[in-house]
């Protein structure tokens, strides 16, 4: 399958296709790449699928030069984006080279940074290897790394970043076959929140496809379907809301609590932080009258099915609530809120207070 995506000045498609990972090289040398292509990736995922690009490259005269960087969020920072801008210069990279993000979203994020950035632009191929970065951070163009103290502790995840928009999208669903199994779920948490936006046949095909699951696990037919139909709600909002200023920010339902849980937790997977984010936006709405009890019964049902978190201890509540109340964000301005009625309708609202974010919480996580 083909999905095109258009933006003003800027079209792309993303080919969502199992064993598309061989014909990489093929589509590369098609865009006008020649000779040298800087892969930017890590460890893991080199010992699973490099072999593959490798393979996929060199088929079409490409030579891969091999830039590996720390895994997930550890990578995500301005020193080894500082890092990679020198080993592409010492390598002579120009405006019109090609960089391929080779991983999950962790390398996405950094690759599409560096590729920004670097010379005010390389051209940024996407080949998501992870259920999360196929399922939704592939697309849509969001970059970023975190920023550390100097103990090197990350104290603001995504600060930096910005959007810039791939040549092309490669998703090869068959990758995350050797995702470690929190991982996954973790791309199961962004399933479940594109469900929610998407509502309506999505709902039934995922309550479907949750029970054929094996071992946690999608079986291959469905994770296609299912990795196209995200897609291509995300392609439907970021064509209408480009820079975020609008619609998109629906995409962020759930991230609200979930980035709390994220940034106390630190080791839960983002998806995992989100889902619980969720069902904590949920009670919010239902507590304002704003959606039917039903909706939280689909909602935790949608949770339930696909084997995620609906809700953390309450000690772990109540640390992730003290980050969203300490936060000053939160008090020098109107923050924007996600609500739902039902799957499928979804509401920003800039009125939502701390306070009520706290109560749902607590009523969520009560022991
Ligand atoms: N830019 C966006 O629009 C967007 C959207 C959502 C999330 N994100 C970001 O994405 C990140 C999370 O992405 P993630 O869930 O992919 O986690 P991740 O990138 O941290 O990867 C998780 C782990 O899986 C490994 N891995 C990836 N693919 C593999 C494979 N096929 N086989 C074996 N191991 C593999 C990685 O090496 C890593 O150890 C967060 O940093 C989040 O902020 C960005
Ligand atoms: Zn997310």
């Amino acid at each position: 399958m083909r999905l095109r995506v258009v933006l003003p000045g800027h079209e792309h498609n993303a080919e969502i296709t199992h064993g598309i990972l061989a014909r990489v090289g093929a589509h590369l040398a098609e865009l006008g790449c020649r000779r040298s292509v800087a892969v930017v990736s890590d460890e893991r995922v080199m010992a699973a699928h490099g072999e593959a690009l490798r393979k996929s490259l060199s088929t079409a005269n490409l030579e891969p030069i091999e830039l590996l960087v720390p895994e997930s969020e550890a990578g995500k920072s301005m020193a080894v984006a500082s890092d990679l801008y020198c080993r592409l210069a010492e390598l002579r990279f120009e405006r019109n080279d090609f960089l391929i993000a080779f991983g999950g979203g962790a390398i996405g994020d950094l690759a599409g940074f560096v590729a920004t950035t670097y010379k005010r632009g390389l051209r940024l191929v996407n080949v998501p290897t992870s259920l999360l970065a196929q399922v939704d951070s592939c697309l849509g163009g969001k970059n970023g790394v975190n920023l550390h103290d100097e103990n090197n502790q990350s104290f603001a995840k995504n600060a930096v970043g910005t959007i810039h928009q791939p040549v092309g999208i490669y998703v090869d669903p068959t990758l995350p076959v050797t995702l470690p199994d929190e991982h996954y779920r973790s791309g199961l948490g962004e399933i479940a929140k594109s469900c929610a936006i998407a509502g309506g046949e999505l709902l039934g095909r995922i309550l479907a496809a949750a029970r054929e699951m094996e071992a946690g696990r999608l079986t291959a037919r469905a994770q296609l379907q299912i990795v196209r139909d995200c897609l291509t709600i995300k392609r439907n909002i970021v064509e209408k809301d480009e820079y975020d200023t609008g619609e998109r920010r629906l995409l962020n339902f759930g991230h609200t609590f979930g980035h709390a849980l994220e940034a106390h937790l630190g080791t839960m997977p983002h998806g995992l932080c989100i889902a619980v984010g969720m069902n904590v936006a949920t009670k919010v709405s239902s507590n304002r009258g704003l959606c039917p009890p039903t909706t939280c019964t689909q909602l935790t049902g949608l949770l339930n099915a696909l084997d995620l978190p609906t809700r953390v201890s309450a000690d772990d509540a109540e640390a992730a609530i003290e980050y969203i109340t300490m936060d000053k964000k939160w008090q020098d301005r109107r923050l924007h809120f996600v609500l739902i009625q039902r799957p499928g309708r979804l509401k920003i609202a800039d009125d939502v207070t701390p306070e009520e974010v706290a109560q749902a919480a607590r009523e969520v996580c009560r022991g």
